[in-house]
Formats: structure tokens, sequence, C-alpha cells
């Protein structure tokens, strides 16, 4: 496959087939993960592969609770339904041969760590750059194309952090690092089309 066949090719996969991952894969899927640029090569990522179908089943209990605990809260009663209809988006990885958790350092640029340093004030507008979050979003793109281009799919997983506490504890993952994002990983069982994109010209602007 060449570049643009892999990009154009990736789907998001959300229903796999049992079959194991071999480890030497798992390690060259990181491996080409971390390839990816990060803000200083600070390189403030982590990956967690569990195939453990225990601490799969107990991750995807927590995150059907958070969900079950958001719909009792008074003011969301009338959204019940919508935030049920979110769950089968977010616990499905449980059925995943494996599931990678992507874990981040949290870091500053170097302005303003000198800011912070100096008791001066992180500009609020430039919180939104978040080198960090940006840095380890680069490494999970690396890694959905790299498995997929070695015949696996991947889907990309921010909703069931919706338990993120109670996933870092399962996963031990401990201060200063967080649970960013989970991508469960398997051999496809599904043959999903392409999702519609926004034009070019919708998205592109040039100053000339
Ligand atoms: C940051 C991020 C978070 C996402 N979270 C979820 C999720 O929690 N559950 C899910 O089923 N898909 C999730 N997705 C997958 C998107 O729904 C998917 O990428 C989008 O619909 C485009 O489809 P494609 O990946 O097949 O091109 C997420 C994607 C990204 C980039």
């Amino acid at each position: 496959m060449d570049f643009l066949e892999v990009v154009q090719g990736r789907r998001s996969i959300r229903r796999f087939k049992p079959n194991p991952l071999p480890r030497k894969d798992i390690e060259e899927i990181i491996r080409i993960a971390t390839l990816a640029p990060s803000a200083s090569n600070r390189q403030m990522w982590r990956f967690i592969a569990i195939s453990n179908k225990d601490v799969l089943l107990r991750m995807r209990a927590v995150v059907e609770q958070a969900i079950e605990d958001m719909t009792r809260i008074p003011e969301l009663a009338r959204e019940r339904p919508k935030i049920l209809g979110f769950k089968s988006f977010s616990v499905f990885m449980a059925d995943a041969p494996m599931v990678i958790a992507v874990c981040g350092e949290p870091y500053r640029s170097s302005t303003d760590e000198l800011r912070l340093l100096h008791g001066l004030p992180v500009e609020p507008g430039r919180a939104w750059a978040r080198p960090d979050i940006q840095s380890i979003s680069a490494a999970v793109q690396n890694l959905t194309l790299a498995a997929y281009y070695k015949g696996y799919g991947t889907v990309w997983m921010t909703s069931p952090l919706i338990a993120a506490s109670e996933l870092e504890k399962i996963l031990r993952i401990r201060e200063p690092w967080r649970l960013v994002t989970l991508v469960p990983i398997g051999i496809p069982d599904e043959r999903p089309g392409m999702r519609s994109r926004k034009p070019v010209e919708e998205v592109l602007q040039f100053i000339e």
C-alpha cells in the first residue's frame, strides 16, 4: 500500500475478530506511533496494551456505571435516551481482543513554564494549544495508520473517559501521567464505508 492508500483506506472499526494479536506486531505499531513529532521532542506518551479479558470487562463496567450515573443527574433526566445512546459508542472496546490505552504526561511550552516560574499568569488563550495533547494525538494517528497498514482495524475513543479516574485506577496510571485515549485494535469484522468529509473549499483558506 502506498501512503494515500493507507490514509484513504483507514476506517474506524468497532467490531473485531477474536484472534489474539502477536506481540511483535504491537511493538512495531507502537514503534511507528513514536515516530510522530512531539513538542521539544518530549515524547510525553506511554502505551498500555491490554488483552486481559478480566481487565477489559472491569473497564467496561466502570464506563457503563459512569453513564448510568449521568442519567441520574436530575438536570439531565430528560436527556436519558440520548445519554444511553452514547453507551454503544463507549463500551464496545471490551469485545476487542486488545485495547491500547494511550497515556500522556502534561507538558507546558517553555515560555509558559517561564511565566509560571516567575508567578505570572499563563495567557488563557494559549491553553487551547495544549502541545502535549497535540503531540500525543500525532502518535495516535500514526498508530491507527500503522495498524491499518498491517491489516488491523482500530478506533480512536475518548467517550469512555467519562470514567477516566476509575479507568486510571484499574490501569494503575499514576500522576503526573493521565489517560488520554483508548484504541481498541484487532482484525476487522466489519467493512464500513467512508464517512463523509467537509469539502476542501470549506476547510481551507489561503492568505496570499
Ligand atoms: C478524538 C477522537 C475521539 C473519538 N471518540 C470515539 C468514541 O468514543 N467512540 C467511537 O465509537 N468513535 C470515536 N471516534 C471515532 C470517530 O467517530 C470517527 O473517527 C469519525 O466518525 C470518522 O470516521 P472514520 O474514522 O471511519 O473516518 C473518535 C475519533 C477521534 C479523533
